[in-house]
């Protein structure tokens, strides 16, 4: 059995799991955004302290475990804010040490691709993985369960941060995806023109800024009065826009491999058009798709589990030195695997 802790964001996480089978999978997440209109490092961090033992708790008491019964301990070590890291690794270590249990520290981003490992009908590798969540978009080449290879990236914000950026110009809470997008089923996805950023790039990058741009300026045209009339038509051209340029360049790398199946991750990765879209490009190439269900699919700690059932395990007392990083990849390039060594990161902060 393995316990697995991840608290890179804002929401603290512990799960339970007995190799693919997971056992419980309990989420907190944090309500103080409202007040601040986003996350502040600081205040998740606090909270995750004082969160951290009772979601553990309940992880094991919903998967009628008990500590003896825990083999490994896996904590996200990475990439993510590096106070809200620290407390899930300083835990982690906590829970570990005294038992002499080995931990197994998790690249946040492979625990996303990892969510797809996981039972009912876990995916093999190959597969290619769309990830798009708060802090990260790419395409993520998976051909084995230890790692994956960057195959194109965000060049500046990632899908979901526009989509929270582009709910709060319309006056939606945080986050803003799930707003967004109950928001856009009433509006009309053509009344507005947005533009489908770098479908003519020939590359496998994305860009959302200048749609995020595009938005604030149509905001800026109408007015407050004409923003609250036309939001939901404003909601679903954003959303048109940035659901096309995810597909276009997941189709894109599709035909440039030979990826027998199609697999998503991260927190858009639960926005229903998307889904949608999914289904209809891989009926159409006669392509396996894999989606989890969107529970999985933003942040959780059953994904961190699932990759650590494949990630180098650290001796006690290894790790007792071991550190978070808040950016940066895996020592070995491109490579994103599980971090492999005591040494990998240090904050970058
Ligand atoms: O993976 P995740 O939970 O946390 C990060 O690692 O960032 O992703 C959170 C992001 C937020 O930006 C949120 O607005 C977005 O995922 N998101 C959605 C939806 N649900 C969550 N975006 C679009 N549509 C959704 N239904
Ligand atoms: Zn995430």
């Amino acid at each position: 059995m393995i316990l697995a802790i991840e608290t890179s964001c804002d929401d603290t996480c512990a799960a339970v799991l007995d190799g693919p089978r997971m056992l419980s999978n309990v989420i907190s997440s944090q309500a103080d955004h409202e007040l601040f209109g986003g996350v502040v490092p600081e205040v998740a961090s606090r909270r995750h302290l004082e969160l951290a033992t009772p979601v553990i708790d309940a992880a094991l008491a919903g998967a009628r475990a008990s500590l003896d019964e825990v083999e490994a301990v896996a904590v996200t070590a990475g990439p993510g804010l590096i106070g809200a890291l620290l407390i899930g690794v300083t835990t982690a270590k906590a829970i570990a040490a005294p038992r002499r249990l080995p931990l197994i520290p998790i690249d946040h981003l492979q625990g996303h691709v990892a969510a797809n490992f996981l039972e009912p009908e876990p995916l093999e590798p190959p597969f290619l993985c769309l990830l798009a969540s708060g802090g990260h978009t790419l395409l993520a080449g998976v051909r084995d369960h230890e790692g994956h290879d960057v195959l194109g990236q965000t060049l500046d914000d990632a899908a979901g941060e526009a989509f929270d950026k582009v709910a709060r110009m319309l006056g939606l809470g945080f986050p803003g995806g799930p707003a967004l997008q109950r928001l856009a089923e009433e509006g009309d996805p053509e009344a507005f023109e947005m533009p489908v950023a770098m479908t003519r790039d020939p590359g496998l990058d994305f860009s959302f800024s200048g749609l995020k741009t595009a938005l604030s300026y149509r905001c800026r045209e109408l007015g407050p009065e004409g923003v609250a009339e036309r939001r939901a038509d404003l909601a679903a051209g954003f959303q048109a826009a940035a659901v096309g340029q995810l597909t276009a360049k997941l189709e894109r790398a599709v035909d440039r491999g030979e990826w027998p199946a199609v697999a998503l991750g991260g927190g858009v990765a639960a926005n229903g058009p998307l889904r949608e879209a999914m289904v209809g490009i891989c009926e159409r190439r006669g392509l396996r798709l894999k989606l989890v269900p969107p529970a999985l699919c933003t942040d959780n700690a059953a994904m961190i589990g699932s990759a650590a059932r494949f990630a180098p395990r650290i001796p006690y007392p290894d790790y007792l030195s071991y550190d978070a990083f808040a950016t940066g990849e895996a020592a070995d390039g491109p490579k994103t695997s599980g971090i492999s060594t005591v040494s990998a990161r240090r904050p970058s902060l």
